[in-house]
């Protein structure tokens, strides 16, 4: 899904920048340029970007075997 139009960045896109240790807005910005333009994806960035931190901090449990 399209998060920022004006740059054509996508969610997978910023989950991957995430991944690879970016843990800011500031830091999605520098590295996509999501929010450079008119900003307007600026919430959802800060979206994708809470949701994916908390999914590294607290992955899913493991199953007992
Ligand atoms: S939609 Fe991201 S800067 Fe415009």
């Amino acid at each position: 899904m399209i998060i920022c139009h004006c740059h054509a960045v996508n969610d997978r896109q910023i989950k991957e920048a995430i991944a690879h240790g970016i843990d800011s807005v500031r830091g999605l910005n520098r590295e996509l340029n999501v929010g450079n333009t008119c900003g307007q994806c600026l919430p959802q960035v800060r979206r994708v970007l809470e949701s994916t931190l908390m999914q590294i901090a607290e992955p899913s449990p493991k199953k007992v075997a």
